[in-house]
């Protein structure tokens, strides 16, 4: 039987971070599981289709084969056959990701591809609705969340870093829309699972954090 640990919670409060450095310690798959919504997004916008148009992504979302695959440990998004690893990163792709989230056959289809993964391996899978949906037995289930202004700012740093231009209130404000439409969706709204463990990373270091999972992983693994 593999293990499973489920990290929900809103975007920039460091998930994929952690939850990749916590696979890579203990051995586990790293499945970033928003990445494939971002994968989706690219997919409705390479086609011309905006974020509101709901019933068009459901009637379309059939011709997005998505696959993921794994490269020295890291996750490889492919898109019919395209790799959009790198593409995936930017603002436009993260806001698209969450407009087409809120559409069911698309959650389907994606929920579907990550329960597969998650029956093959130990994973470390982070998300949305991993703990409240797509593995409801999960060994361990995570909140990580931070404050509103913390997560914008450290998507600020993140983005500067890259060389991207962009002012602290416009990444807030997308944060925020962000929040808005993952939280009060109809299917799948981001919540934390009762039966997960809360974990707010705004005055933590990423080690600190880590720190605290492990530990957390450790109690359950070795039971
Ligand atoms: O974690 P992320 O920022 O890469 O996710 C992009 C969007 O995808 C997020 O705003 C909502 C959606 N998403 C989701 O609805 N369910 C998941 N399990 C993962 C992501």
């Amino acid at each position: 039987m593999s293990f499973s640990i489920a990290i929900d919670g809103p975007a920039g409060a460091g998930k994929s971070t952690i939850a990749r450095m916590l696979a890579k310690q203990l051995g586990f798959i790293y499945v970033d599981t928003g990445a494939m919504y971002r994968a989706m997004g690219c997919y409705f916008t390479d086609r011309g289709i905006a974020g509101e148009e709901l019933s068009r992504m459901a009637e379309e979302c059939s011709g997005a084969h998505i696959d993921i695959s794994y490269l020295n440990g890291e996750q490889q998004v492919f898109l019919n056959g395209e790799n959009v690893s790198v593409r995936i990163r930017s603002e436009e792709a993260g806001l698209m990701a969450s407009a087409c989230a809120r559409v069911q056959n698309v959650r389907e289809t994606l929920v579907d591809l990550q329960r597969q993964l998650a029956a093959k391996d130990n994973v470390v899978m982070d998300g949305r609705d991993i703990g409240t949906h797509v593995l409801p037995d999960a060994d361990l289930k995570i909140y990580l969340t931070a404050s509103c202004q913390t997560r914008a700012l450290r998507r600020f740093n993140e983005l500067r870093e890259k060389g991207v231009l962009c002012s602290l209130q416009d990444v807030e404000e997308d944060i925020r829309k962000r929040d808005r439409q993952d939280m009060e969706r109809e299917i799948s709204p981001l919540r934390m699972a009762e039966d997960a463990v809360l974990l707010d990373s705004s005055d933590l270091t990423v080690e600190e954090v880590l720190e605290k999972m492990k530990s957390l992983a450790r109690t359950r693994y070795e039971k």
